[in-house]
Formats: structure tokens, C-alpha cells, sequence
């Protein structure tokens, strides 16, 4: 008697340490059907896209965007980011998936930033980049990678790329969210709009207003 209820009881631990495990592991919450194509011209907002109610076929599952270099000549950082999330492709709606293509121009850089709603895995297509990101105990976690090697970011940790080669370099990253959103640090700080008052930075910084208005120029719309 004594020994099924401590069999029952282990298997009942096993099951709860199994739930953990699931529950840890998932970003966006599982699918309830087959599909659900998102409808992108539906203003219903829900927790996600509404169905497409019809008229679904390959395309909504198809996206030819990061086939071939972005191009980085001119952005203010040296990279861009290609997303094939499901605003670009409808069928994603609801899978908790999605990938991005970044390109980097020699001495580019991807940089500081967070996603709320995904871990990603990014896999080197070519050249090499030094890669890593920050703990919530400040401890960074780095790494120079190169083609066919692959990099985890864990998912709202603040991460980075830059090429510090001679060559344009490019990943394909992998989110487990289908939209993961970004917050890139100096953007958001320093670019947000309605803009995020000088005092709050200069105070956050422990700089004088100067600073901050000299970094929010570069910033600044042209
Ligand atoms: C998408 O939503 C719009 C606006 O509600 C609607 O007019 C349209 O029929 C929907 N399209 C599909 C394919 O469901
Ligand atoms: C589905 O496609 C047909 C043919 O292109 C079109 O006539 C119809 O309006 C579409 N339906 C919806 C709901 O978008
Ligand atoms: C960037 O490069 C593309 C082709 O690689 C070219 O068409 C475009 O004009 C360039 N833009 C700038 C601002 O140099």
C-alpha cells in the first residue's frame, strides 16, 4: 500500500516537472486549429490576427523577402534587419514561429536590443560576426561566430551583432514567436516619440542636458 502511493506520488512529480518544463519552453501561446491565416485588413484586434475567412492558399505561407541581401549602404547602423514574421507572412498566424534575414556591412552593427516575446537562434550564412548578450546580473555572454555556426539570445535579454570583418556578413535568425518585436536601445531611448524627457536621461546617464541633445540629433528624423 505504502509503496503504490509513493509510486503515485513520484509519477505525480514527474508529471508537474513536465508541465514546468512545457509551460518554460513555450513563447506564444499554442494553436487552438489547423491554420488561421492572419487577415491583415481586419481592424478587429484580438491576441494576434483574426482568420482570413477564405481564399487561403500557398502564398499566404510563402515569402520570397530574405532570398538575397538586404541592403545596409544606407542605414545608420551598417545592418538591416528582414523580417519574415507573419506580417509578411499571413500563414504564420498563430504557429509561434518566425525568422529574420540580418545583413551587415563591414564594421556594421546590430545594435543593443531586446525582444519581448521570443528567444532567437541566429545561424551564419556567411562571414563572421562578434555576437553576445547581457544578463539581468550585468554578466555579458560573448562570442565571435562565423558561417554555419549558430548563437542563442534568451528570449527580453539584451543582445547585439557586429562585423568587425572586411566582408558584408549575414544570419538567418529563428524567434519562437510569430511577431517578436524589437526594442533597440538607442532608438528607443533617445528616438521614442513623444521623445523621453532630457531629464529622465540625464538623470539615468548622470550626464548634463548636452549630452542628451547631442545624442538625440543623431537620432532625429532628417
Ligand atoms: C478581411 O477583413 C476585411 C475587413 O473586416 C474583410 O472585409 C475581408 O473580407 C476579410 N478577408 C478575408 C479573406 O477574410
Ligand atoms: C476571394 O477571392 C475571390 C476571387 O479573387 C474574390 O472575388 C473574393 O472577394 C475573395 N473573398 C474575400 C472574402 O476576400
Ligand atoms: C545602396 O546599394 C544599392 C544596391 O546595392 C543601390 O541600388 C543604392 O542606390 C544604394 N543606396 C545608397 C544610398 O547608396
Amino acid at each position: 500500500m505504502a509503496a503504490a502511493a509513493s509510486v503515485m506520488w513520484r509519477f505525480l512529480g514527474v508529471m508537474i516537472a513536465l508541465q514546468l518544463i512545457m509551460l518554460s519552453s513555450t513563447a506564444d501561446p499554442d494553436m487552438l486549429q489547423d491554420i488561421c491565416v492572419a487577415n491583415l485588413t481586419s481592424a478587429v484586434k484580438v491576441n494576434g490576427y483574426v482568420c482570413k475567412s477564405s481564399n487561403v492558399t500557398a502564398d499566404d505561407f510563402f515569402f520570397a523577402g530574405i532570398a538575397n541581401p538586404g541592403a545596409t549602404n544606407n542605414t545608420i547602423f551598417g545592418s538591416l534587419v528582414t523580417g519574415a514574421n507573419v506580417q509578411r507572412i499571413p500563414g504564420l498566424n498563430t504557429l509561434g514561429v518566425s525568422l529574420s534575414r540580418i545583413d551587415y556591412a563591414p564594421n556594421g552593427l546590430n545594435p543593443p536590443h531586446t525582444h519581448p516575446r521570443a528567444t532567437e537562434v541566429v545561424f551564419v550564412l556567411y562571414g563572421e560576426l562578434d555576437v553576445g548578450f547581457i544578463t539581468t546580473a550585468n554578466v555579458l555572454i560573448s562570442k565571435s561566430i562565423k558561417k554555419g555556426e549558430v548563437f542563442a539570445f534568451p528570449k527580453g535579454l539584451v543582445h547585439f551583432q557586429k562585423n568587425n570583418g572586411m566582408a558584408p556578413a549575414a544570419v538567418i535568425s529563428a524567434f519562437n514567436s510569430q511577431l517578436p518585436g524589437t526594442q533597440t536601445i538607442p532608438t528607443t531611448l533617445f528616438a521614442a516619440a513623444p521623445p523621453v524627457p532630457d531629464n529622465v536621461l540625464q538623470k539615468a546617464f548622470q550626464v548634463d542636458a548636452k549630452v542628451i541633445d547631442d545624442i538625440k540629433s543623431k537620432f532625429a528624423p532628417k
